[in-house]
């Protein structure tokens, strides 16, 4: 067991700060080895303290004190108690304001945490969301402590000629011939989290902005000398947030510097620092040749969501942890508004659900399930979670929905208006919603305090006599961890009727009419009634997944292909034909369980043909339609997982189609095979997606022919798409040359970090039947680097997350292998070795021999001797 039961931090337990610090002094001398840090804050009782406590406590953790003063005169050992987490001085000044002046030291170089100062490649940053700053120098680290900063860096000119800080420069020159520094200054006050630094060799690519008010703004992304070539797109992706941000919200940019560095070695996926955000270099750089569409448009998504905290988590912050949606459920709201205007609507909607069902939906459905404002945690970096992240996005979009698109602007316009500069909570900002417009969310409110996934279970009744469609809506929520009963949500259901011969239905509803309406579900059970229908619609519910919810309604295979020939709902269109395929493959698995003979109904095959022969203007909706649900989702809705079942099922519906459909794929590819590398329009992105899921369906025929398509098109491509989704449909076939492409691909891009996670990913995700050796040698590749979380999260976490079939390998050598690099990265990374984790969470959804395989290592992980945290805190509520 681990060294002492780490405590649980709760919400109702907040009490506001004893102390403010107005202002910081920030000195550092750096060192990758060991740096000195020099601090002088000004400090003074808080007002609003209720406490009457002499002392000061400041959090802190691996430093080394050099000295303390208070007013100039230092402090003697017995004045203050050092432990593990902080530094407590016995008595300061009650009356006064009074200035703390602290030095220590740190070894960045010994950072393998990536949290706090430390050493990635060959340059120096910092990681401090959500409590680093604490591993830089004592402090109060909680973000309703919010002080300017004022950051002085002197280092080696050779090593670290570029020398930055959150705000302004002030000031700078040289010490010596090999050392120089640079002071910042950030005029905004801001929490200890949002603090910044970065020193090393970086080249910048500069560009400009001026803002709606006519201001210049100095745009800078910083990078090594061999990725200047790869910034142009994170630059554009910049300036449109910038544009889109003044447009959309009103709100513009209040620096006279934005910047942004690229680094190696992150934990996530980028960091809002004021003025100086600094990024997983996988979502910033890009070259046709080496990034995918896909990583073009998380780049737009990444660089747009840092900037938009500018307002929504820097000017605004949280008052504490617990209130992380307010600042990541409405920035991430607000990036995939911002993609959706960028780019198609209907195809980013779709992608966002996808990702929301696959994955947020079995974290709600597991033993780590926890509301969007969670009420405890033992270590809050494992609350940056997909609940908190992606359902609190949902959560902000129904708001928007309710409101509308101008009473959404109103209420938010409200909320930058009172808080301004200020730590809130998540009730300020829906309070600010109502407020504006006479609204009452008093029952909305349950969507942040009740953890869970509702299921609305409909049943339709037409009454031909009346006239009249009858629908009943029943809402029920299951219980979660800590959470036993649920209330009614308020849930708002958009809904649309289509007529037999495909047209809408007018909806007549409380004597109105309209093609479209949001139905308010805030009972357990409700029953909708809709008149002047001389003949039964089609209903068409939750339209644009207006509420992140389980939908279940008994529909026949005709209606769905009827929605899915018809429905104008770009999202529901989607989703009757996902429903389709989703009826048709739990039927096979069936028979698969009960040795049937398998056999595709002409059904699917006809709703498939449809699309395929179908016009649209936009291709990736056309290629969206094509997918087949993926095996995680499939998985998600088995009551006992059977990841062989479900893969087997699905690769028989796959190769059907491609079967009967071939004339039809061959058609589409040859029709859109050109390479347009280089052009990132979004009919070029189309093109290629459809060619590509069509290639996807050819290959699986395994013949000559379509085998020589693929080969063709990985040694031909220009672009990164064509290649790799060339290169993905060989690594998962049977293909003769798979063993020469991949080798052909690592020589041609080993000097490309990021494309060479791509082909670690790429096999590690691989359903064929020698995955897991090919996985093990990979582990020993020199290319392999546990202490690169891109690389890890490629390998690790993409065989483990992705890879169904081979994970959950009966011999339960999957597992194993998991928690052996679990508590190997434990000693080094807690973050992301708890991360890895969540592969074994979801224990008690298998079958019995493997619960008890999974289990076993779960067990094995708790009683390691040394477990942080982090990785305490996500396997034990895996057991619990
Ligand atoms: N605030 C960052 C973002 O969402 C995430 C940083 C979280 N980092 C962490 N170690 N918990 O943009
Ligand atoms: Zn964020």
């Amino acid at each position: 067991m681990r060294d002492a039961s780490p405590q649980t931090v709760y919400l109702k337990d907040y009490t506001p700060p004893e102390y403010l610090i107005e202002t910081v002094e920030l000195n550092f001398d750096l060192d990758e080895q060991l740096t000195i840090v020099r601090s002088s804050l000004s400090l003074q009782r808080n007002p609003q303290s209720k406490h009457q406590n002499l002392a000061l406590s400041l959090m802190g953790e691996e430093l080394q004190l050099i000295s303390l003063a208070i007013d100039g005169v230092s402090l003697d050992e017995d004045e203050y108690t050092l432990d593990k987490e902080s530094l407590l001085i016995h008595k300061v000044p009650q009356d006064r304001a009074f200035q703390l002046k602290i030095e220590n030291s740190i070894s960045p170089a010994a950072n393998t945490a990536l949290e706090g100062l430390y050493l990635s490649s060959q340059m120096l940053c910092t990681q401090c969301e959500a409590q680093g700053f604490r591993k830089i120098t004592w402090f109060l680290d909680r973000p309703d402590v919010m002080s300017r900063y004022k950051v002085t860096l002197s280092a080696a000119k050779d090593k670290y000629p570029v020398l930055l800080s959150n705000g302004n420069k002030i000031a700078g020159g040289d010490i010596d011939q090999n050392r120089h520094w640079v002071t910042w200054e950030d005029p905004f006050a801001k929490p200890s989290y949002l603090f910044a630094l970065v020193a090393g060799q970086l080249e910048a690519v500069s560009d400009e902005f001026v803002t709606h008010s006519g201001r210049r703004i100095e745009l800078q992304i910083f990078v090594e000398s061999h990725n200047v070539d790869k910034c142009a797109h994170a630059m554009q992706s910049l300036k449109n947030a910038m544009r889109w941000d003044e447009e959309t919200y009103g709100l513009e940019y209040d620096l006279d510097l934005y910047m942004i560095v690229a680094v190696d070695h992150f934990n996530m996926g980028a960091m809002e620092n004021k003025g100086l955000n600094i990024f997983n270099t996988k979502f910033v750089l890009a070259r046709p040749d080496t990034a995918t569409d896909s990583d073009y448009e998380y780049i737009e998504g990444v660089i747009g969501h840092e900037y938009f905290h500018n307002w929504t988590g820097n000017r605004i912050t949280c008052r504490d942890w617990f209130q992380l949606s307010l600042k990541e459920g409405f920035t991430v709201f607000r990036d995939q508004q911002f993609s959706a205007d960028r780019s198609s609507k209907a195809v980013k909607r779709i992608a966002d659900v996808n990702a929301l069902r696959t994955r947020q939906f079995a974290e709600d459905a597991g033993p780590l399930a926890h509301p969007v404002r969670p009420e405890a945690y033992i270590e809050i970096n494992n609350f940056y979670t997909l609940t908190v992240y992606e359902k609190g996005a949902e959560v902000v979009r129904m708001l928007h929905t309710l409101l509308g698109p101008e009473g959404f602007r109103k209420g938010c316009d409200l909320y930058f208006a009172r808080h301004d500069g200020q730590a809130v909570t998540c009730e300020d900002f829906v309070n600010a919603l109502e407020t504006a417009n006479q609204a009452d969310f008093s029952q909305f409110w349950l969507w942040y305090s009740q953890a869970g996934t509702p299921v609305l279970d409909v049943t339709e009744h037409y009454d031909a006599a009346n006239q009249q469609l009858h629908l009943t809506i029943k809402q029920s929520c299951p219980a979660t961890p800590g959470q036993a009963q649920k209330a009614p949500f308020h849930i708002p259901v958009k809904l649309g009727l289509l007529s037999d011969d495909g047209s809408a239905a007018p909806i007549w509803f409380n004597q109105q009419s309209s093609n479209e309406i949001t139905l308010h579900v805030t009972a357990a059970e409700q029953t909708f009634s809709f008149a002047n229908l001389a003949q039964a619609p089609v209903v068409s519910l939750l339209r644009g997944f207006s509420a992140p919810v389980i939908l279940k309604m008994e529909r026949s295979l005709e209606d769905l292909a009827f929605l899915l020939r018809h429905d104008s709902d770009t999202f529901n269109r989607w989703e009757a034909g996902q429903q389709l395929a989703i009826k048709v493959i739990f039927e096979l698995i069936k028979n698969l369980q009960n040795q049937q003979a398998l056999q595709l109904t002409p059904l699917l095959v006809d709703a498939w043909r449809n699309i395929l022969q179908d016009k649209f203007s936009d291709l990736s909706y056309q290629a969206m339609l094509l997918s087949l649900p993926e095996e995680s989702y499939l998985a998600g809705l088995m009551e006992v997982i059977d990841v062989d079942a479900i893969h087997e099922a699905r690769e028989f519906v796959r190769i059907s189609l491609a079967k009967q459909l071939q004339t039809e794929f061959q058609r589409l590819y040859t029709l859109y095979h050109r390479d347009e590398s280089g052009n990132f329009q979004a009919d070029a992105i189309g093109r290629r997606r459809l060619k590509n899921i069509c290639l996807n369906y050819l290959i699986s025929l395994e013949t000559p022919e379509n085998y020589e398509l693929a080969e063709r098109q990985f040694y031909s491509a220009g672009n990164m798409t064509d290649q790799m989704a060339a290169l993905a449909t060989i690594a998962n076939s049977r293909h003769p040359a798979k063993a020469r492409s991949l080798d052909s691909f690592y020589h041609q891009w080993r000097r490309e970090a990021l494309v060479i996670d791509k082909w670690f990913a790429l096999q590690a995700t691989s359903s064929m039947p020698n995955t897991f050796a090919t996985v093990q040698s990979l582990m020993r590749h020199h290319a392999f680097d546990i202490k690169t979380p891109n690389r890890v999260r490629a390998l690790i976490g993409a065989f483990s997350q992705s890879n169904p079939v081979n994970f959950h390998a009966k011999n339960g050598e999957g597992y194993a292998f998991l928690a052996d690099q679990v508590l190997v990265l434990n000693d080094l990374n807690p973050q992301i070795a708890s991360r890895m984790v969540t592969g074994l969470a979801q224990w008690r959804r298998y079958d019995e021999e493997r619960q008890i395989l999974m289990k076993q290592q779960l067990q094995r992980i708790v009683s390691y001797a040394h477990l942080s945290k982090d990785v305490y805190e996500i396997a034990s509520k895996s057991l619990a």
